[in-house]
């Protein structure tokens, strides 16, 4: 519980000063680099030169402004993270202040879990579906094999999740990858692939992705381990096919590039471009003052990182409970060894700051 209680405390001095009317980051997602060791088809970012990338006391910095914004939930990311030597400095600083996940492809993953696992408080790893199909999206052979070795390795240490991107050369696995997660023993969250100029364009086709959110809805709905919420795919279900868009609240997550930089307004849009460096930036200001009302209607992503805090409405009961006190109690649950009865199959925390 030591390990919560600032995290909580933090949550409701956030939360006073959101109904005192100011907008605050509540995620942080952050690219430590864009350097890779594997080549997928769908991805800009290992085809991007690396600058100088920060110093741990840098990265310090940020996390310190970051922390001063309001944001209680880290998550760390790239380019591949598993490649910076300083890795489990930085991790360390950051389990210091905030709730600490990771995205990784997992090819490091065996040998380096044991310089990260002290400082994570949950690990996705990405499988982009069966071995063959996971090998050619990610252009490396064996890729498959190394991330699920080291998800096993990783899975002895902490709270594990693969992370699934949804696109054109996977669709028809994605119960596959439910199945796969449930053999072993992690949950899985997943996303739909976006069209970067500078990557392969492979977002599914539009009637394809119809069909595997309604699976994967029907999944989640009979007890899945799949992290993201029933709301999540009934939202994206009813603005891509019904013409009901969600309000995105893009300011209620934060993204930091590998210089430091603010990407605005969100992940996608500008295609993840930084512009003024965190640390020199009064990141309260600009949260209010930034036009994020032409956002709202975008509904351009479904990233989870946006939708999932996008949903949230204190005058919504369920909605509270099942975004709030569920994803409490699970992180609760997880960090205390103690069961929740609502946590089988799945006992994944909800709020899980994947970017
Ligand atoms: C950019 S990677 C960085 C972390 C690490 N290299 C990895 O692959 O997990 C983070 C996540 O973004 C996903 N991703 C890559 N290209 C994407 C795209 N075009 N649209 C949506 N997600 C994408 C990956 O599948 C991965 O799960
Ligand atoms: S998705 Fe991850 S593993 Fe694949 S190229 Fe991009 S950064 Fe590397
Ligand atoms: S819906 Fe639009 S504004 Fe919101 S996160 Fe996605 S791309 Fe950005």
């Amino acid at each position: 519980m030591a390990v919560l209680r600032p995290i909580l405390l933090r949550g409701i001095y956030r939360s006073i000063r959101l109904i005192g009317g100011e907008k605050l980051p509540l995620i942080a997602g952050h690219k430590l680099l864009y350097s890779c060791n594997l080549r997928c088809k769908m991805c800009p970012f290992w085809r991007r030169e690396d600058e100088r990338l920060l110093s741990v006391e840098e990265e310090v910095k940020m996390l310190d402004s970051l922390k001063r914004a309001g944001v209680l939930f880290m998550g760390f990311e790239g380019g591949e993270p598993l490649l910076r030597r300083d890795i489990s400095q930085i991790l360390m600083e950051s389990n210091k202040r905030f709730h600490t996940s990771m995205v990784t492809n997992g090819w490091l993953l065996k040998t380096k879990i044991h310089e990260v696992k002290d400082y994570l408080n949950f690990l996705f790893v990405s499988l982009d579906g069966p071995p063959h199909i996971h090998d050619l999206i990610r252009g490396i052979p064996g890729s498959f094999s190394r991330a699920v070795e080291g998800l096993k390795e990783a899975k002895k240490h902490l709270d594990v999740a693969i992370s699934h991107t949804i696109m054109s050369e996977n669709l028809r696995y994605v119960e596959d990858m439910v199945t796969l997660a449930q053999k072993l023993g992690v949950g899985i969250s997943v996303q739909v692939a976006y069209n970067y100029t500078t990557a392969e364009k492979l977002s599914p086709t539009r009637e394809g992705l119809r069909t595997a959110l309604q699976k994967l809805l029907e999944l989640k709905r009979r007890g899945a381990p799949i992290i993201e919420s029933e709301g999540y795919f009934e939202s994206v279900l009813k603005s891509w096919y019904g013409g009901h868009g969600w309000t995105c609240k893009p300011w209620l997550t934060i993204n930091v590039d590998p210089q430091g930089r603010v990407v605005l307004p969100c992940y996608v849009l500008n295609e993840y471009s930084g512009e003024k460096r965190v640390w020199e930036t009064d990141l309260v200001k600009l949260w209010n003052t930034y036009p994020w009302e032409q956002f709202e209607a975008c509904n351009k992503c479904a990233l989870a990182c946006y939708l999932e805090p996008s949903l949230f409405s204190w005058r919504n009961l369920s909605n509270v409970n099942e975004r709030i006190l569920h994803g409490m109690f699970s992180y609760i649950a997880s960090k205390t060894g103690l069961k929740h009865m609502d946590d089988e199959p799945s006992d994944k925390p909800l709020v899980s700051a994947r970017v």
